[in-house]
């Protein structure tokens, strides 16, 4: 496994737990030494005791050598950002590649769980074959994991993907995965690498639509839960990725959309849709600062309590969070801006206050954002807190909170895409119709 990331780290150690030997090979010597340590370098729910119950078969190491002897395959889950221009930068990919040793037997194959731009399988396939490591296979694997739930969505995967060059490749890598009940897609590899930037891109479109649809229903009084759930439970659609917020973030979505739309355009195409996707998603983290000044006017020395940092619960990433934007969009408004987050405790937020408790970020503040929907938010709207701020009003742009308790409880309450009635749905009220016999 080439990469100790967080793709790497939990895929490594659910090979290992379906029974293979496994190396993990990273570039970073604290990493190394970290894991070899029984340390987890990133916050993964339920990955420490995969790693740990699997240490007779996990080793960590920074030499490749060691992790290319004897491998029947060499799996690549490095890390992919994007370049200035929007396209995906392949150094790591690269680099992995060309460390490769000059011979290799029993051909080993690489597998790419990084996400590549189309054509990169072909392109890879082209720089084995010039360096004479025909005997080497390709196949592109693409991952589907969610950060905070990847654990559990390797080992309950809604499918895995296999585009091959050679079937003799993809059917030693469907094999890899016995152990796991799921519907295998065997494809080309282009057709795989693009499976994964449209699965991203599309529930990421899902999202912005949401967002446009919560944005009309502030205008027309109308409440995006409701709409929301009326619209998912048509079997067509699904409920999936339709909850209304303040924009999607994350190592995936945002680095995605912009591949995919760089892809299209270098190929000659534009995609629209993907354009709007991005722009809906960039207005709506833009969209808590005209809030914030609709119940506090001009944000010069107000108070902000940003409740949630990271691009969602459940991990500390920080990556494209939508806290960044919105913390640096209140600062340029001349607004004081403090910080509250159970695991994301960001270096290089300047400006920032970060506190250690809701309490303390939420005192003397003139409003409280909930930025990210952290399960300990869920009771924000308590005496203690109203008592604490200056004034009491909650921003919630993640749709947490019962809108109703919130405004019983003296808050001036503003969601995304509530009106002031709307409260959670309640199940009882929509009953299945009785069965006419
Ligand atoms: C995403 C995909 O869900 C995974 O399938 C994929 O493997 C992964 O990217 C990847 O490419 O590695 P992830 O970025 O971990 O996973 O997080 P998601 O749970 O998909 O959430 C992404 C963002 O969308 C978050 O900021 C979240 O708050 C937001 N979101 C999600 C919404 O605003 N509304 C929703 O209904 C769902």
């Amino acid at each position: 496994m080439f990469g100790a990331g967080y793709v790497g780290l939990v895929t490594g150690s659910s090979f290992a737990d379906l029974g293979h030997e496994v190396v993990v090979r990273d570039v970073i010597p604290e990493r190394i030494e970290r894991l070899r340590a029984g340390e987890i370098p990133i916050y993964e729910p339920g990955l420490e005791k995969v790693v740990e119950r699997n240490r007779d078969r996990l080793t960590f190491t920074l030499d490749v050598d060691e992790a290319v002897d004897g491998a029947e395959f060499l799996y690549v889950a490095v890390g992919t950002p994007p370049t200035e221009s929007g396209d995906a930068d392949l150094s790591y990919v690269w680099s992995v590649i060309d460390h490769l040793p000059e011979t290799m037997v029993d051909r080993p194959i690489v597998v790419m769980k990084s996400t590549v731009p189309v054509g990169t399988g072909e392109n890879v396939r082209r720089r084995l074959d010039v360096r004479g490591l025909t005997n080497v296979g390709y196949v592109s694997n693409p991952e589907f994991l969610a950060e905070g739930n990847a654990v559990h969505d390797f080992m309950h995967p809604d499918r895995i993907v296999v585009g091959a060059f050679e079937e003799r490749d993809a059917d030693r890598v469907v094999d890899l995965h016995r152990g796991i009940e799921t519907e295998v897609v065997r494809t080309d590899v282009a057709s795989a690498e693009l499976v994964k930037l449209a699965a991203n891109a599309f529930l990421s479109t899902r999202i912005s639509f949401i967002n446009e649809i919560a944005n009309v229903c502030e205008f027309v009084g109308a409440d995006v839960v409701d709409v929301a759930r009326g619209v998912g439970l048509d079997h067509r659609l699904g409920p999936h990725f339709l909850k209304a917020g303040l924009g999607f973030g994350g190592s995936c979505f945002p680095k995605d959309v912009t591949a995919l739309k760089q892809l299209a355009g270098n190929s000659g195409y534009q995609f629209m849709l993907l354009q709007a996707v991005w722009e809906v998603n960039e207005l709506q983290k833009r969209r808590v600062v005209q809030k914030l000044t609709k119940h506090l006017g001009p944000l010069q020395n107000k108070k902000i309590a940003l409740l949630g940092l990271a691009f969602k619960p459940n991990t500390d990433d920080m990556r494209e969070a939508p806290s960044r934007v919105i913390a640096y969009r209140l600062l340029s408004e001349g607004a004081e801006v403090r910080a509250w987050d159970p695991v994301a405790h960001p270096a290089d937020l300047p400006g920032i206050e970060l506190c250690d408790s809701v309490l303390d970020a939420v005192r003397d503040a003139d409003a409280a954002v909930i930025v990210t929907e952290w399960p300990e938010l869920a009771t924000l709207a308590s005496r203690e807190v109203h008592d604490a701020m200056a004034r009491p009003v909650i921003v919630d742009g993640r749709n947490l909170l019962d809108p109703v308790a919130a405004r019983e409880a003296g808050f001036t309450y503003e969601g995304i895409g509530r009106p002031r009635h709307a409260s959670p749905p309640d199940p009882s009220r929509d009953r299945k119709p009785e069965r006419r016999s």
